[in-house]
C-alpha cells in the first residue's frame, strides 16, 4: 500500500523547476541531490555502499545488526516508524525485526524516488508482524502525514539513518531536526545515523572511487536530466569532482566542467552556459564529532538517550527523545 502518489505531471514541473533554478541562480550553480535517486541512481548508490572505500553504510548496518535489541528496548510501546528516505531498507530489517519480537507494527518509508520506495518494501516485505506503508512525499509532508494518522498513545519512532542529515547546510541541519521535533510528541524519538569525522583523505576516498562508481552516479544527474528535460548535456565534457571544506567541516561534491560550453534545455527553452572549470554543487556531506551531534540535538528540542559508534569506521547512532 502507498500513500499519495504525487501526479507524475506536477512532478516533473517541480523537478523542470528547481533544476532550472539551480542552474540559472547567479554565483554558484547548483543541483538538488535528492534528484541523484532515479532507477540508475539508485543502483549506483547501492553499488558506491559496497565500495571498500565507502564505510558508512556497512558501519551503520553493523551497529543496527549488533544494538537493535538494546536500541528497541528504550523505546516505549506501542510504537509506529516512519523511516525518512527508506534508501534500499536493508539497514532498518535490524530495527524492524526486533521491534516486532515485541509488537506488531506499522512502517512508513517516506521517499520521493519510487524505486527506492518499491526496493524497500519488496526487501523487507518477509518481515512478519510488519505493514509496511510507503509515503510518496517529501521527507517533512511524508511526516506531517504519518503523525496525523498516530493512534492516541501510541509513539512515534522515527528514523533518520545514513547521514543524510549531514548533506543539509551548517545551520539548516538543526532547523530540519526542529521542524521534525515539531511533529513529535514527548515519549516520541529519533534514531539519527551520522558520519563522524575522520582523516581527510579517507573522507575523500570514500567520495571519489578509483572505479568511478561515485563519478557515475554524480554524472548520472546530467543524464537523468537530459533525459527527463531533454536537455544536451554531454556527459563527457563534465568531471566528478570532491574536495573537503576545512571551515565547514564537509566533503562537497561537484561537477566540474571541463571546457567553455553552452547547454540547451530544448523542453523548457533556455540555455546555460558554462565556464571551464565552473562547476555545479551536488551535495555536501557534513561531518560530525560527538559533542557536535549532542549541540545538534539540543538545538532542536531533543535530549541524547543513548549512543553507539561503530569500532571500525568513526559511524555514530545516537537514539533521541522529544525534551
Ligand atoms: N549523501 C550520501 C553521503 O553523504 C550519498 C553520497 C555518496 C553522494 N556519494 C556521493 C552524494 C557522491 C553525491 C555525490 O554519503
Amino acid at each position: 500500500m502507498n500513500i499519495a502518489e504525487n501526479p507524475t505531471t506536477e512532478s516533473l514541473e517541480q523537478f523542470a523547476r528547481e533544476i532550472r533554478a539551480g542552474l540559472c541562480q547567479a554565483g554558484q550553480k547548483t543541483l538538488p541531490s535528492k534528484y541523484l535517486y532515479d532507477p540508475l541512481g539508485s543502483t549506483l548508490f547501492e553499488a558506491i555502499s559496497l565500495l571498500p572505500e565507502y564505510g558508512l553504510t556497512r558501519a551503520e548496518e553493523r551497529i543496527l545488526r549488533q544494538y537493535s535489541r538494546e536500541i528497541v528496548r528504550r523505546v516505549p510501546k506501542p510504537a509506529m516508524v516512519p523511516e525518512l528516505g527508506s534508501g534500499s531498507g536493508r539497514k532498518t530489517r535490524w530495527l524492524l525485526t526486533a521491534l516486532c519480537e515485541r509488537e506488531s507494527l506499522s512502517y512508513y518509508p517516506i521517499e520521493i524516488s519510487r524505486s527506492a520506495l518499491s526496493s524497500c518494501k519488496s526487501e523487507l516485505r518477509d518481515i512478519e508482524h510488519v505493514s509496511i506503508v510507503g509515503v510518496e512525499r517529501e521527507y517533512l509532508d511524508g511526516l506531517r502525514e504519518v503523525a496525523s494518522l498516530r493512534p492516541h498513545g501510541t509513539h512515534l519512532l522515527v528514523l533518520f539513518l545514513g547521514s543524510t542529515i549531514g548533506n543539509f547546510d551548517s545551520g539548516a541541519d538543526a532547523r530540519f531536526l526542529g521542524e521534525v521535533r515539531g511533529f513529535l510528541l514527548p515519549g516520541d524519538s529519533l534514531l539519527l545515523g551520522t558520519d563522524l569525522m575522520k582523516p581527510v583523505d579517507q573522507m575523500l576516498k570514500a567520495y571519489d572511487d578509483p572505479l568511478g562508481v561515485t563519478a557515475a552516479f554524480n554524472l548520472n544527474l546530467l543524464a537523468r536530466i537530459n533525459q527527463e528535460l531533454d536537455a544536451d548535456f554531454n556527459l563527457r565534457h563534465f568531471r566528478h569532482s570532491s574536495t573537503f571544506n576545512e571551515v565547514t567541516g564537509s566533503v562537497e561534491m561537484h561537477i566540474r566542467s571541463t571546457r567553455e560550453q553552452t547547454v540547451s534545455f530544448r523542453r523548457e527553452g533556455f540555455s546555460v552556459t558554462f565556464r571551464k572549470d565552473e562547476t555545479i554543487w551536488t551535495e555536501s556531506c557534513h561531518k560530525y564529532s560527538r559533542e557536535s551531534i549532542g549541540e545538534l540535538a539540543a538545538l532542536s528540542g531533543f535530549r541524547t538517550e543513548a549512543q553507539w559508534i561503530d569500532d571500525q569506521w568513526p559511524f555514530a547512532e545516537t537514539l533521541l527523545f522529544a525534551s
